[in-house]
């Protein structure tokens, strides 16, 4: 169990108290966005909300939650202590910055919620690894601990899959409408064949087995594959246009 404070109680930090609350934790979140906080009060038992001052005084750990342009002026002067550990999910602050605004605390991480943070099963990519992180969350949610800060920022690239990926998910459920007539029953049916096909792990190969199932010569999922061929190469095109945007120049492997 452990002092949990959110410095930013904006949309992610509300879901990320969400996913920690009836965990035994304290609770403790800033007075901004006050109709947040007190949404979050009156529904999670105990959660205090407090000024930030007293945010960072109250918490073991801190949970940043701010936008990047406002986290100079939020953060300069907190009462930081050695020994507290800090997790950020700020997009553009990077931990260089981080050490400089938080200290003395030396704890610093950085990771990537997303929005099933709420609930449970939400991938957390962390650099440098957080002991703090993994305590928090690493019971309902996969902690992916990465080499360095590039690395980190990588994932954010690979998150972006999820809008092209549901579009073509909501293209297809729509082109198998016209044959059923109804949507809903279409589109629960396409996300179920993913789901099916989806093996549990990523690693050691499993996705690539699962491609090699679905790759029978003359097959529907092979010939729909071969026809969008040039799909893939625009995916690839497009996570690269993202390396100026989140500092992976120059990175090869
Ligand atoms: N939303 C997501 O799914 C998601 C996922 C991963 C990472 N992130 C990152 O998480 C951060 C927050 O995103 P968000 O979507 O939660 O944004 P948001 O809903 O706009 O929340 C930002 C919060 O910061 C507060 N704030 C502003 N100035 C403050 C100050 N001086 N002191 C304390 N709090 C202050 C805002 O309060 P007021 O409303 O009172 O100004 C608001 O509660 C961003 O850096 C974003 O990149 C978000």
């Amino acid at each position: 169990m452990a002092r949990v404070g959110f410095i930013g109680t904006g949309e992610i930090a509300s879901l990320m108290v969400q996913g920690l609350a009836g965990q035994g934790h304290e609770i403790v979140v800033s007075d901004r966005n006050a109709e947040v906080a007190a949404r979050l009060a009156a529904t999670v038992p105990g959660l205090r909300v407090a000024s930030n001052r007293e945010v960072v005084a109250a918490a073991d750990i801190v949970i940043l939650c701010l936008l990047a342009r406002v986290a100079d002026e939020a953060l300069t002067g907190l009462p930081f202590r050695a020994g507290q550990s800090v997790i950020s999910v700020m997009v553009d602050v990077g931990l260089a910055k981080l050490q400089k605004l938080c200290a003395p605390a030396t704890d610093i991480a950085i990771t990537i919620p997303l929005p099933p943070i709420a609930t449970g099963g939400c991938p957390l990519p962390v650099y440098p690894a957080s002991p703090a992180l993994e305590m928090l969350f690493g019971a309902r949610n996969r902690v992916f601990t990465v080499r360095d800060e590039v690395a980190l920022n990588a994932h954010f690239g690979a998150t972006a899959l999820c809008s092209p990926f549901l579009a073509q998910v909501l293209t297809t459920a729509a082109w198998l409408t016209e044959f059923t007539g109804d949507a809903d029953q279409s589109q629960a049916y396409v996300r179920d064949v993913l789901r099916g096909y989806l093996p549990e792990n990523g690693e050691k190969g499993h996705l690539g087995a699962a491609l090699q199932s679905l790759s029978t010569e003359g097959g529907l999922n092979a010939t729909l594959r071969a026809a969008m061929n040039e799909a893939n190469a625009d995916l690839r095109a497009g996570l690269d246009g993202f390396r100026g945007r989140l500092g992976l120049e120059g990175k090869k492997t």
